[in-house]
């Protein structure tokens, strides 16, 4: 279900000044993903990726907490705050990666490799959670993968290239889950390594959702706080960027005199290097979730105390 009423919003309201007022009124918290689009992570209160955004959700005294993300983060958020109410400015705003791992199917490949910790990327529903014995962001994956004695087998879901990636960091064979992000899949090798030769002197910057085949092109591999700080960092005057172009925004506003080159989905005719899902929210449907408090995050009291243990042992593990 999607918010279906934006005609009932007035063409001469001011959507920021009315999304300050309901933020007042309301006493909540907006929390906003950097694949967001730019006015939107404008008005946030805090703009992360998904570790940073779990520990801003887990700690925040605000009433309500309205999430500017896609639909696992503000679960996740829901999760660790049964208390509070959690809106979402689009129910639609999904993820390839959590719905590409159906709970049944799920409980069925963890009852098949019965000996192995199972370790699974945040983008998950609440079910897959709930089977699940820690959680990891793109931004600790190896240091959780790597908390587990050398020897026990691990599997890792729902995302066979970071699964892939942490296993050739860690040199540790995993089990992998063979789910993709539908959107860092479209990078491909060939636009990169063209991209590559027309700036000999950029540095490139991936996501560890991309496959392999681009990830070896790339001088540093992180989650997109991890690529913000390399952009900050890195003495080179272009970067190629190599996963949702939502970041460009806080990047460009940090590095304001580097040149962002950002690569285009396999297929130029579409935009899909963008995320459908993160862009589903928009700055109307932020206000009017706010105005009217709805769509709500509702999560079964039992499932999210199941999903919770293993979320709080990822917070522990990355203070
Ligand atoms: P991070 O912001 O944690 O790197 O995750 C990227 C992502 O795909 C979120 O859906
Ligand atoms: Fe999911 Fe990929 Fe979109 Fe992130 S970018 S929310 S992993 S579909």
């Amino acid at each position: 279900m999607s918010n279906t009423h934006t005609h009932s919003i007035s063409p001469n309201i001011d959507l920021f000044a009315e999304i300050n007022s309901l933020r007042r009124d309301l006493n909540a918290i907006i929390l906003a993903h950097f694949y967001q689009e730019p006015e939107i992570q404008d008005m946030a209160d805090f703009v992360g990726d998904s570790l940073a955004l779990s520990q801003r959700a887990a700690e925040t005294e605000a009433e309500v907490i309205v999430f500017a993300g896609v639909h696992f983060m503000a679960e996740t958020a829901k999760i660790l705050n049964p208390n509070k109410q959690v809106l979402l400015p689009d129910l639609e705003a999904g993820c390839s990666l959590a719905d590409g791992c159906p709970p049944a199917e799920f409980r069925e490949f963890i009852a098949r490799h019965g000996d192995h910790k199972v370790v699974s990327y945040i983008n998950c529903s609440a079910e897959t959670k709930a089977m699940s014995d820690i959680i990891c962001t793109s931004s600790n994956a190896i240091k959780i993968v790597d908390s587990f004695p050398a020897g026990q087998p691990i599997l890792f879901a729902p995302d066979r290239y970071l699964g892939a990636w942490v296993s050739s960091a860690l040199d540790r064979e995993m089990v992998l889950w063979p789910g993709s992000c539908e959107v860092h899949e479209t990078f491909n090798e060939k636009k990169l390594v063209e991209l590559k030769i027309n700036y000999p002197f950029a540095k490139v910057a991936a996501h560890p959702e991309c496959p392999e085949a681009v990830l070896q092109h790339a001088d540093h591999i992180g989650s997109t706080s991890s690529i913000l700080a390399f952009a900050r960092k890195t003495d080179s005057r272009q970067i190629i960027v190599v996963t949702e172009p939502g970041i460009l925004h806080q990047m460009q506003k940090e590095n304001p005199s580097k040149e962002l080159i950002p690569v285009p989905g396999a297929d130029e005719t579409c935009n899909c290097n963008e995320c459908p899902y993160m862009k589903k929210n928009t700055l109307e449907k932020l206000y009017l979730c706010m105005r009217d408090r709805t769509p709500e995050i509702l999560v079964d009291p039992e499932l999210a105390a199941k999903a919770l243990a293993p979320i709080n042992r990822m917070l522990e593990l990355s203070r």
